[in-house]
């Protein structure tokens, strides 16, 4: 059972952010990513759909014996973890906006959070950031295009920069300082986030904890790998283009072409 891989999907290839946090933290497992990119954004899509889509990804996972599933997508966790934990047997953990560190250690009184439109109109956000909104002012801005500019390779372009100071204006006229990426394509945005923000926001984002969280539900379960020899570790993508996906991943993997 400890040798079965961990499955881990997103909505596309922003997810692989976390695959490395996790990868770095647990190097001899084996694991299996799925990115459902022809169905990205999730974002925009309603409540509905993103269960929908969320159903197959983690159908597609369990199918294939994952031990534990990793939803590495804010959007799915804050719209299907509950009804996916309902349904499958197999423990499944998620990712959520890391507010609470930002809102517990501001001194400005004031945090940004960006991320999709799916994640901040859930109930769950909604319930957390409630939770940490006393005497903070949170400033929640919807990344709108972000995720499709990543997908289709442009992370670095002209058009991303200026959406990003856009976004980034109505937060620093609030005086942040930290600003929360809610979802995970966003985290290979921060070399420009660093170019554009002043030197005292910092930027948070939740990777490392959910690998910690990984390693501890595994540990809990007695399913971490005890054979301390090269993972194997596959990735599939729905399009037949695999080459922006291929480039995010540092060192280099195979990505194959999967119609699920
Ligand atoms: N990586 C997904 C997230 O964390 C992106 C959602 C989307 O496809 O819009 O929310």
């Amino acid at each position: 059972m400890s040798k079965q891989p961990i499955g881990i999907f997103d909505s596309g290839v922003g997810g692989t952010s976390i695959w490395k946090e996790i990868h770095a933290l647990l190097p001899y497992e084996n694991s299996i990513y799925l990115a459902d990119s022809i169905n990205a954004p999730y974002g925009p899509k309603g409540k509905d759909k993103i269960l929908e889509l969320s159903i197959k990804n983690t159908e597609f996972l369990v199918k294939k014996n994952c031990k534990l599933i990793v939803i590495a997508c804010n959007t799915a966790t804050t719209n299907a973890i509950s009804i996916l934990r309902e349904k499958y047997n197999v423990p499944i953990i998620g990712i959520e906006p890391a507010i609470k560190p930002a809102a517990l250690n501001t001194k400005t009184k004031a945090i940004g959070i960006l991320a999709t439109k799916g994640t901040l109109s859930s109930s769950l956000f909604h319930n957390t950031s409630n939770l940490y909104s006393n005497g903070v002012t949170i400033v929640e801005q919807i990344g709108e295009g972000i995720v499709q500019l990543i997908e289709s390779g442009k992370l670095t372009s002209v058009e991303m920069e200026a959406l990003l100071k856009s976004y980034l204006e109505p937060m620093l006229g609030a005086n942040i300082d930290y600003l929360v990426l809610g979802c995970t394509h966003y985290p290979y945005l921060i070399p420009m986030l660093i170019k554009l923000l002043p030197k005292h926001v910092k930027i948070i984002d939740s990777g490392l904890a959910v690998a910690k969280q990984t390693q501890s539900i595994l540990d809990q379960h007695n399913l971490l790998n005890t054979e301390l020899i090269k993972p194997k570790n596959e990735f599939y993508i729905n399009l037949e283009n695999t080459k922006v996906m291929q480039s995010l991943l540092s060192p280099p993997f195979k990505v194959d072409y999967l119609d699920f």
